[in-house]
């Protein structure tokens, strides 16, 4: 019989209570969070890390009524080293998060001069509240050299490298017969050849270290359809290749215990879809319209996903693509 904590059973009620007995509440606060028109949400203050009553951890029990050695240990990243490109801000920012969160310490590669303001937040409750560790270093993941020596030093330090999210990319709106040239070097270099380098560069190290790794590739529902809403026919087709790349990086290093997946968001209210907002301000209603749940993305939403990809818990996953866009693609 499994033993649970007097001061848990409160929080148990209430969250059964907003799945069965109150769905109305439950609605009504997802609107008051993703409603375009409603909505007072700033995208550049996207990890909430304030931890206001309609943050999704909110709803989660204290941590230390959580803290159960025997409770799905397959989760557990304790003393496991990753990496994760593009964790300056932004969606990178929010899956370094639930890793910290499980154990790990992680290493945030990005171009930004410096971390958006939340990730210094995000960098002290790693120490203060998980034992863990959020480190930045600064990187452009077009610069192969960089990019191996940054994975280098990472893993020299634990002997160990357990795993990569590859996050960083840009956004470029244009129709295919006005495209620049220099745009579609651009996005192409960063959202290919920058994943190509990170994804190369992880496995050197696990292959370095003779240890099994998680890799998991950011693209996009863009990569698998015309994105309406979007004219961005280079970025659309950069991250049909990440797929591609994806599974072809599994079949080549599975038998090392080296796994590599692909994650498929739909739209999430981050820096770069507010480029998008800006440039073509329909865009917002066009995509609430098409997504079956009415509404955007946030980035701590892809926080469960992250940590499934690169625990144990997806140890017979590799070569898949994780499709979750609020069913926007399954009309
Ligand atoms: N926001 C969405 O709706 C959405 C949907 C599907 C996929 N994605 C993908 O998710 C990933 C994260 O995007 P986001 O929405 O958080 O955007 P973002 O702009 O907030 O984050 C992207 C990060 O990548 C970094 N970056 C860009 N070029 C780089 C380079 N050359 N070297 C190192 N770092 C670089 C940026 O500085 C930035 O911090 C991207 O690959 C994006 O294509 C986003």
């Amino acid at each position: 019989m499994s033993f649970i904590p007097r001061a848990l059973a409160p929080a148990r009620t209430r969250l059964a209570g907003i799945v069965v007995a109150a769905p109305s509440s439950l609605f009504s606060s997802s609107i008051r969070l993703y409603s375009s028109s409603k909505s007072s949400f700033n995208p550049h203050d996207i990890h909430h890390l304030t931890h206001g009553p309609d943050h999704i951890q909110s709803k989660m029990p204290a941590k230390e009524l959580l803290r159960n050695h025997h409770r799905f240990s397959e989760f557990d990243l304790e003393g496991r080293v990753y990496a994760i490109t593009g964790g300056g801000r932004g969606l990178g920012l929010s899956m370094a998060e639930a890793l910290v969160e499980a154990g790990a310490k992680v290493y945030c590669l990005d171009r930004l001069e410096s971390p958006h303001p939340d990730f210094l937040v995000a960098q002290q409750r790693a120490k203060d509240d998980f034992g863990s560790s959020l480190e930045y270093i600064r990187i452009d993941v077009r610069d192969n050299a960089e990019v191996n020596d940054a994975f280098a030093a990472i893993a020299a330090k634990g002997e160990r490298l357990d795993g990569l999210i590859a996050a960083a990319g840009i956004n470029h709106l244009q129709s295919a017969l006005e495209h620049s040239r220099q745009a579609l070097d651009d996005v192409m270099s960063i959202n290919y050849n920058g994943v190509f380098n990170s994804a190369t560069a992880a496995a050197r190290q696990m292959f370095k270290y003779q240890q099994k790794g998680s890799i998991l590739l950011v693209a996009s529902m863009s990569g698998l359809i015309a994105n309406k809403g979007m004219t961005s026919p280079v970025y659309n087709s950069s991250k049909a290749a990440v797929i591609q790349l994806s599974r072809s990086l599994a079949m080549e290093w599975g038998r090392h215990g080296i796994r590599v997946n692909s994650l498929c968001p739909g739209h999430i209210i981050t820096p770069m879809v507010d480029e998008v907002f800006k440039q073509n301000p329909a865009a917002r209603a066009t995509w609430e319209a098409e997504n079956m749940l009415g509404r955007l993305a946030m980035p701590e939403e892809f926080r469960g996903s992250a940590l499934f990809c690169l625990s144990d818990a997806s140890s017979f996953m590799t070569g898949s693509t994780l499709l979750i866009d609020g069913g926007h693609t399954a009309w």
